[in-house]
């Protein structure tokens, strides 16, 4: 058994989200694209005496068994090596409560990394399996990538990978309930649902002009309704030069996405003098022998 193992647990950004309808067991059917952008939380796990213990630089995440991680450690550990103890340093650079998967990336590299860390050999459905019942983005942010994701979000199908160069993000300073954006969102009161069959014909032909026009997000019929802030921030954005901007999952963080890096980083000086969490990212492409 190796003594600590460093992962990198990169943002999500949902391109398009749409939603089917609500199920039985009270979740929303979601067609939706996801894509890991390199904003990276970093996940430091090492053998612990006995039971589970988080750390964090930030005061804005829980450190008991709220957190995704501490559930994801407990029931990877109490499946397949009750004995084991581990110590988890989360490096929080993700923005919280924001739309971006933080504390979603956050479990999946920790199920991944004591399956590491204990050798415990678990071959990558038994993962998936694991991160699904954890929570509905994690199977994602284990499989990573670009995916479309079907069901709760867990029923993933690969997307070739393609490289977005300069996505600008703004977080404003509110964040939202996932729980409470689903709960208020009413399909009649939605204008513009995606074209998912345009987006990925788009995608497929890495047409960025016709990624950025197709993209589209449901929930944000809720999100704006309770914040008009975040549909100033598109508005502006796109005042700025991008192509196009959405809100990424259930809000509040909004991207915008630019041709030319010079126009982005105009944006983020425009908004960096309003808002503090404002990051020009690009698409996350994984180096896995580094991690
Ligand atoms: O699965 P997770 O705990 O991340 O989801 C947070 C909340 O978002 C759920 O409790 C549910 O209210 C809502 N949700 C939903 N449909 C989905 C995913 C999430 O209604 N497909």
């Amino acid at each position: 058994m190796r003594k600590n193992i460093i992962l990198k647990a990169p943002a999500k950004v949902n391109l398009t989200l749409d939603v089917k309808g609500k199920r039985s067991d009270g979740y929303h059917e979601l067609e939706t694209v996801m894509h890991q952008v390199n904003l990276l939380d970093i996940i430091r796990i090492s053998q612990g005496t006995g039971g589970i213990q988080i750390k964090s630089n930030s005061s804005l995440i829980p450190t008991n068994e709220e957190n995704l991680a501490y559930q994801a450690a407990e029931m990877i550990l109490g499946e397949y090596a009750h004995k084991e103890g581990v110590e988890i340093y989360i490096e929080k650079n993700i923005p919280v409560g924001a739309g971006l998967a933080g504390g979603s990336t956050d479990a999946a590299a920790v199920i991944q990394g004591i399956n590491q860390l204990c050798d415990l050999g678990l071959e990558e459905e038994e993962l998936l399996e694991m991160a699904a019942r954890i929570g509905s983005d994690v199977a994602f942010c284990l499989a990573g990538g670009s995916k479309l994701a079907r069901g709760r979000g867990e029923i993933l199908s690969n997307l070739p990978q393609r490289m977005i160069p300069y996505i600008i993000l703004v977080k404003p300073h509110f964040q939202l309930s996932t729980a409470e954006v689903y709960r208020e969102l009413d399909l009649t009161q939605v204008e513009e649902f995606p074209d998912n069959v345009a987006f990925l014909a788009a995608w497929e032909a890495y047409d960025i002009i016709n990624i950025a026009g197709n993209m589209r997000n449901v929930l944000e019929t809720v999100s704006i309704r309770k914040y008009p802030e975040i549909a100033a921030i598109k508005a502006e954005l796109i005042r700025t030069g991008a192509l196009n901007a959405l809100m990424s999952g259930s809000g509040p963080s909004v991207m915008g996405i630019f041709m030319e890096e010079e126009q982005a980083l105009k944006a983020r000086e425009q908004f960096r003098t309003r808002y503090q969490e404002v990051f020009l990212l690009s698409s996350y492409v994984s180096t896995k022998s580094e991690e």
